[in-house]
């Protein structure tokens, strides 16, 4: 079910108009550019503490009345922020416990943002009234249809009152020091826990290569972030529990476990700012897609571009312009993905300060006559005209396991290689195999369901956090198709290593048995080389030898058929691909880290052997590749261009109507550079 939360698509920015109260003709002469640039909702509030608490308990609001009355009377709704993500100067002046301590146990001063104890007593209590402040004079307003929690939620903070919640967290989980020393594997170096109080939090210059601690105070610190900002939540909700709350995420942010975050929100958001033109746009266009697809995943439901820059960032080496095209480009690549809006940061550019050269819509020259308003606004129209796509969702078949939790076992695990174990890079080669073919993809970690998709490739799943084992285990006896990749199935969730073989009660569903595995240097490689005659793999792409790198686990067979074996080193000829048959299902292990063709050519073939869905049957040119939304009656599907050249198309089915040009799509068609094209069929 669709939890629809927007009526059609919305297009807009963050607004700080406290920034120019002063120049009240600046804040009318926005209205009127807000409208000409086709935009219908601006995000508020986001740093205005200061200016909403001027001084210690007095509130001042009739900016903002002011502020969000006259975008209601021009029709452009609010996204009404919390502004815990910057507090006023008085504030740490007064109470210093609001002020983070690193984890080198220093107190932070006063300044920039993103900076205050999430535990602080005082810092809670400040932020709860301001916001029930907020929301008992907004939370009904008419313009107002969505919470922004703070911004970007992220750090760590050390000091006494987090080392305490720390402590009550582990006695919470362990029960008696005697589990957490047993499930710590303490006695090693002899730091055996007598007492409670000796826990302390990791420190470059204390305890830090426990790994199950390092483990347990990642996910204290996502706890304690999701327990701020229910706490925040529970208040504005308290005045109106209909009106929707969201927090904005970040790009591939390793600090928090976002999907522990889907019960509080209610729909996910997240700022996006690739680094457009430094490298291959198509990779960085695979790697931003698959951060918009774990997006939606967390909630399986449509989610909000909340940020990105119009043109360029100012805090990236480089300040690299959009070329012509990729800010509709990258706008749509968003909505493609299941994304029902596209918002900026921000809407006029700031005089002074951190972000005085920040891309925005309007600049210092407050003109609408400049190449980047005027792409702005011809994707607003673009938008609106394709409104009724805020009315789908994107629907997968198959599922990559991506776990926050695994990530950071696998990254800090010392050993099989302590650089580069290239745990994102491995899961994005699946995922770039199947994006290239059309296939729509969601992300699941291992407290997710799995029922109901075709296939669930799992890669390095070296955690097996209890229990899943038994989903993938019933996903494939029911007749599911899973992958597994070397690196599998090693240590339990807090990172102990499980006793007997590997994958860990796997090796029945898998049908191998890992003995052990070889890192290689960086300038090593190995090959796997195809089996002859492989049956039962249609279209037969799979042929030949495929380059490896990075890791090799050696197999024993316990009951699958190698497709592929080593060609090189003492374990040339030992299975480096393996297919077992369990259940009604069928399983795959990859033993390596392959080059980008072998990804291509085995899902080419698994794809068509378990019949997964694809939009367009026909292979496209380099560079360019297609996502598909739909409900019941209407499937749009998206086709980007992400070249700087411009794409000869095959024909696609006469079904489809181009919607955002006058293309003929059923014979031979033109894509420009940097160009994406909207067409939509009819499912009745
Ligand atoms: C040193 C130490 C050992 C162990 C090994 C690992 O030799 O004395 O305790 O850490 O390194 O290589
Ligand atoms: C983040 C922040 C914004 C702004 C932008 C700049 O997304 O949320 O306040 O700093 O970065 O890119």
């Amino acid at each position: 079910m669709l939890t629809q939360f927007t009526n059609g698509l919305l297009h807009g920015a963050d607004y700080n108009p406290e920034q120019w109260l002063h120049d009240p003709q600046v804040l009318q002469q926005d209205i009127e550019l807000m409208k000409k640039a086709g935009c219908n909702i601006m995000s508020v509030g986001i740093f205005s503490w200061a200016m909403l608490e001027p001084e210690e308990g007095k509130y001042n609001w009739e900016w903002l009345d002011g502020v969000i009355h006259s975008l209601y009377e021009n029709g452009i709704s609010v996204f009404l922020a919390t502004p815990s993500g910057a507090r006023p100067v008085w504030m740490a002046q007064k109470y210093p416990e609001v002020l983070r301590v690193s984890s080198d146990r220093h107190r932070n001063l006063y300044g920039a943002r993103h900076n205050h104890c999430y535990t602080s007593p005082i810092y809670r209590e400040k932020i709860k009234l301001l916001n029930e402040g907020l929301a008992a004079r907004y939370a009904s307003h008419p313009a107002v249809k969505l919470w922004h929690i703070s911004n970007e939620f992220g750090g760590e903070c050390h000091c006494d009152l987090c080392q305490e919640a720390f402590r009550q967290w582990l006695k919470k989980k362990y029960g008696t020091l005697d589990k957490l020393n047993a499930e710590w594997w303490t006695t090693f170096w002899s730091h055996t826990y007598s007492d409670w109080s000796q826990i302390e939090s990791p420190a470059p210059h204390g305890e830090n290569a426990t790994h199950g601690m390092n483990l347990d105070w990642r996910r204290f610190v996502s706890d304690q972030t999701l327990d701020f900002m229910e706490h925040e939540i529970a208040v504005v909700k308290s005045i109106n529990p209909d009106l929707p709350a969201t927090t904005n995420f970040m790009y591939y942010y390793n600090g928090l476990n976002y999907f522990k975050f889907k019960d509080a929100i209610d729909i996910v958001s997240w700022d996006n700012y690739p680094t457009w033109h430094k490298k291959s746009d198509f990779d960085i266009a695979v790697d931003v897609a698959m951060n918009h697809d774990i997006m939606r995943s967390i909630k399986r439901q449509p989610f909000l571009l909340m940020e990105s820059s119009p043109s360029m960032t100012n805090w990236q080496s480089v300040s690299k312009l959009k070329k012509p095209g990729m800010h509709i480009l990258s706008s749509l690549q968003a909505v493609a993905h299941g994304s029902n809006s596209v918002q900026y940061f921000q809407w006029r550019k700031s005089r002074g300060s951190s972000e005085k050269f920040h891309g925005s819509v309007v600049s210092h020259d407050g003109s609408s006559d400049t190449r980047v308003f005027k792409e702005v606004a011809e994707l607003g129209s673009i938008m609106e005209k394709l409104s009724d796509v805020a009315a789908t969702n994107c629907h997968a078949e198959a599922a990559i396991v991506y776990d926050w939790e695994n990530k950071w076992a696998i990254e800090d695990s010392q050993g099989p290689r302590n650089k580069d174990m290239g745990y994102i890079e491995e899961v994005q080669s699946h995922y770039r195999a199947l994006l290239k073919q059309g296939i729509t993809t969601d992300f699941v970690d291992m407290e997710c369901d799995i029922d109901g998709y075709k296939i669930v490739i799992a890669p390095m799943l070296y955690m097996l956090r209890s229990g899943f084992e038994r989903k993938l285990r019933a996903f494939v006896e029911q007749g599911g198709t899973l992958v597994l990749t070397y690196w599998s199935g090693i240590v339990n969730e807090n990172d102990l290593v499980f006793q007997g073989e590997a994958p860990h009660q796997l090796t029945d569903v898998m049908g191998v048995v890992s003995e052990e595995i070889d890192g290689l240097y960086d300038h090593e490689h190995n090959a796997g080389q195809v089996v002859q005659h492989i049956a039962g793999l249609e279209c037969a792409s799979l042929a030949g030898t495929y380059s490896c790198s990075k890791l090799c686990d050696l197999l024993h067979l316990k009951g699958a058929e190698a497709l592929m074996l080593y060609n090189d080193d003492f374990y040339a000829g030992r299975p480096a691909l393996t297919r077992h048959v369990y259940g009604k299902g069928t399983s795959y292990y990859v033993s390596s880290h392959f080059e980008e063709v072998f990804y291509d050519d085995f899902y080419h073939d698994l794809a068509a052997s378990i019949d997964l869905y694809k939009p367009v049957a026909s292979v496209l040119p380099e560079g360019v590749y297609t996502t598909v939304r739909s409900n019941e009656k209407t499937e749009y599907l998206f086709v980007h261009n992400f070249t700087d050249k411009l794409a000869v198309m095959p024909p696609f089915g006469s079904e489809w109507q181009a919607v955002t040009s006058k293309e003929q799509l059923n014979t031979t068609w033109n894509l420009k550079a940097y160009d994406v094209l909207v067409a939509v069929r009819n499912l009745d």
